[in-house]
């Protein structure tokens, strides 16, 4: 997915706002509800730090390595502000799960900081800014009103600048599964479902604009119920829209994987075959101790399930090595449900404790160096599988969704049904369409293919 926080061209804004996105797609989407809220007060972005009226980190606290990526960027932007005449009205702000979980914390230890704003808060941007010139001291918001933050940002919807032929779209927030390595449900806060009628509206704004493709958002949101029937019946919902022809969602909880979501995969089409459905271990131990509520047995039958209905499908997933109390035969076998599964692409991490989650403070905590030893080889197998899944594509013709233009003159890139990036030789003019291209050549990250003639029948999906 592109991040659609791309400098404006045009008319020169007044104030220049600069976002630093981290960690998940619910970031990306608030950073850009974020520029929505800000660009009525002048406010358009830049694509670096110098220079700018506001920097806003949109912060992620999921490990501990992301949270403290965002110290050392303070760093960094305190001596720009210091340095940096043209910087030095500069306010900073820090929003997301940072701001949420260590707002006062923060503040201290950063006094460079002039506002936070939590996850749930950001809509108050405008009037945070009001309130915290530097000299009239620091403001902290940091609430769980998640309810107030959809109401405030159905009026700025109209104002959502779309740049591109595929958008993310929020749907579910929170997360109450409380797996014992996880910040989310505390930074977060519980799950929330949007209406389903101001997630059409928003999704028929959204391809009255050109989108053809969402992707929907939510921590949990397969566990989405607000609509009778669930995500699925959302999925149906969504695919009746006019000029909607892509539909995908993420992340799933294998718990809420519904027999009406697994149906819906078979049978509606403008649903991509793409799955990301974290499992997270393959030691049953473990994910009783991770409390998962799924075994690796019931998370292979459900796999099983879902590729019955819709055979192509691409599975993706998360994992974490090193959980508290895992040994190598724990290890092992979720090496084995990664050989039984065959992902298309994955996630995979060492255990990062957590202060204040349940696993934090279990024992048997595992060492460093094993936990880096079982992720290499963890993703050096998830490696293996990513390519075989894009050699398997050679030879296919796919319809692609053209997104924007390559490094070269005359080069288009894309995405596959199955979420992988395709490089083309076409004219710009096929941006934001969708295109047969016969895949010819697998690269690192990415396949390369030929564009048919615009009126060759594709294959069917
Ligand atoms: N340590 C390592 N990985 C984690 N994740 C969540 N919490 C932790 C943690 N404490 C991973 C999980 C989750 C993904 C978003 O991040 O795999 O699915
Ligand atoms: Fe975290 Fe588990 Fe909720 Fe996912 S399901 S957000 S890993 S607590």
């Amino acid at each position: 997915m592109t991040a659609n926080l791309e400098a404006e061209a045009g008319s020169a804004p007044q104030k220049r706002l600069f976002i630093k996105t981290y960690g998940c797609q619910m970031n990306v989407y608030d950073s850009e509800r974020m520029a929505d809220v800000l660009r009525p007060l002048g406010y358009g972005v830049v694509d670096s730090p110098e220079g700018a009226d506001l920097v806003v980190l949109n912060t992620c606290h999921i490990r501990e390595k992301a949270a403290e990526k965002v110290y050392s960027e303070i760093g960094r932007l305190k001596e720009l502000r210091a340095e940096d005449p043209a910087s030095a009205g500069m306010t900073i702000a820090v929003a997301g799960c940072v701001a949420q979980a260590e707002g006062a914390e923060l503040m201290n230890r950063a006094p460079a900081v002039d506002f936070v704003v939590g996850p749930q808060a950001f809509h108050k941007l405008p009037e945070l800014i009001a309130r915290s010139s530097r000299a009239k001291g620091q403001r902290l918001e940091a609430d769980f009103s998640v309810e107030e933050k959809f109401d405030a940002l159905a009026g700025a919807k109209a104002r959502r600048r779309i740049t591109g032929a595929a958008a993310f779209l929020t749907v579910q927030e929170g997360c109450d599964k409380f797996c014992t390595f996880c910040v989310v449900p505390y930074t977060r806060g519980a799950e929330f479902s949007r209406p389903a009628q101001a997630i059409l509206d928003e999704a028929r704004s959204l391809a009255e604009q050109g989108v053809r493709e969402v992707t929907l958002l939510g921590q949990n949101v397969n566990a989405y119920d607000g609509i009778e029937g669930g995500l699925a019946a959302l999925v149906r919902a969504l695919a009746k829209i006019e000029g909607l022809d892509r539909i995908r969602y993420t992340t799933s909880h294998p718990r809420d994987m519904d027999e009406a979501l697994i149906a819906a995969h078979g049978e509606v089409e403008a649903l991509m075959p793409y799955l990301h459905l974290p499992v997270q271990s393959g030691s049953d131990r473990i994910l009783k101790a991770m409390n998962r509520a799924h075994t690796a047995d019931s998370y292979l039958r459900l796999v099983e399930r879902i590729r019955a209905a819709r055979p192509d499908i691409a599975m993706s997933g998360d994992f974490i090595v090193g959980f508290p109390g895992e040994t190598e035969a724990d290890f092992e076998a979720t090496l084995d449900l990664v050989r039984a599964v065959d992902y298309a692409s994955a996630f995979s991490f060492k255990y990062s404790r957590r202060p204040g989650t349940p696993a934090s403070s279990m024992p048997d905590q595992v060492d460093e160096g094993v936990k880096a030893e079982r992720l290499a080889r963890l993703q050096a197998l998830l490696e293996t599988q990513r390519q075989g899944f894009n050699a398997s594509t050679v030879g296919r013709t796919v319809p692609v969704l053209f997104e924007r233009k390559g490094r070269y003159d005359d080069q288009i890139v894309g995405r596959s049904p199955y979420l992988q990036g395709v490089f083309a030789s076409g004219p710009a003019s096929l941006i934001g369409q969708i295109a047969a291209v016969e895949i010819t050549d697998t690269n690192p990250n990415s396949l390369s293919g030929r564009l048919l003639d615009q009126t060759a029948v594709m294959e069917p999906a």
